[in-house]
């Protein structure tokens, strides 16, 4: 039997009305916040919030305060009818996409300031503005939507931490919960950004993962961090990709390491291809 569509609200009242629908029978209620472009991993998100609770929120929402004036916020793609399409086929109840003016409306002038993991000095070093416009919207989100837990990739690592850290601070009540990256067959992370890449640019790509996966091979076999992060950052920069950073980092605290003792580890890697920028991390 063909799918039914979520329902979809773009005002707050209509959110509204909406939510008092789902919540009907005290239903709990998952919130999976995306800015659309939807591919598998965001799907998986969606599946994994069914799992955990009755109903589940979508939010496509192409947020500019998290984008510099040199980003790509013009140029992110934008592709309602298929998410909608691949939202029906999930299974999703709602859809909440609200348009700027309903995020931001006139004379907004409050922001939440994020410290701790966003200040790690990984993303932040080279998107100074970028998670305080996350944590922003995604303050903002949890309020109108109010849902019992809310579903992260651990694709945007340092993201799930300030977020994870912002809902626990504020009391927002919402259990913030992580979910493993979606790979294409080479390794790839799937990303929205992906459909950037030139066919070479695609084909170099999976470069990132394999880099990972060979320095986490030398840490487990003992070598030293910064020897074997130099060897991975050397197989990154030899492809032709322009490195924003390849660290390893305690993945409870994102604090620096300097050896195993430090861990458990995560590496996770910043690096232009072309003009894409690329990010990705796994566990040691
Ligand atoms: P967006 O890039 O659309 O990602 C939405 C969610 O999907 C994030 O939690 C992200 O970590 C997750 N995701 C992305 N690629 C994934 C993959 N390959 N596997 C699993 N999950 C993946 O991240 C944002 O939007 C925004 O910053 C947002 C949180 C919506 C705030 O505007």
């Amino acid at each position: 039997m063909p799918r039914r569509a979520p329902q979809i609200a773009r005002t707050l009242p209509a959110l509204r009305r909406s939510m008092e629908g789902l919540r009907a029978r005290k239903a709990t209620v998952a919130l999976v916040p995306t800015m659309g472009a939807l591919h598998d991993g965001h799907i998986s998100l969606v599946r994994l919030a069914q799992r955990r609770c009755d109903k589940v929120v979508v939010s496509i929402f192409v947020n500019p305060t998290q984008f510099a004036p040199t980003e790509d916020f013009g140029a992110y793609p934008r592709t309602w009818k298929s998410d909608i399409a691949k939202l029906t086929e999930a299974g999703a109840d709602l859809v909440w996409n609200p348009d700027a003016k309903v995020m931001y409306p006139d004379g907004f002038a409050t922001r939440i300031v994020t410290e701790g993991p966003a200040t790690a000095d990984l993303e932040d070093r080279f998107r100074p503005h970028f998670f305080g416009g996350v944590a922003t919207v995604v303050g903002k989100l949890f309020t109108q939507v109010r849902p019992d837990m809310a579903f992260f990739g651990e694709k945007d690592f340092q993201q799930l931490k300030v977020v994870t850290r912002m809902a626990r601070d504020i009391d927002l009540g919402v259990k913030v919960v992580g979910a493993t990256t979606l790979r294409e067959r080479d390794g790839l992370a799937m990303s929205s950004r992906n459909v950037y890449l030139s066919a070479d640019e695609r084909a170099t790509a999976p470069v990132l993962y394999r880099a990972m996966k060979e320095t986490a091979k030398r840490l487990k076999a003992g070598d030293d961090v910064a020897a074997a992060l130099a060897g991975g950052a050397a197989t990154i920069t030899a492809a032709g990709l322009a490195l924003d950073y390849f660290e390893a980092r305690n993945s409870e605290t994102l604090a620096k390491v300097k050896s195993m003792k430090d861990g458990p580890l995560r590496l996770l890697v910043a690096a232009k291809l072309g003009k894409t920028r690329l990010i990705d991390n796994i566990a040691v």
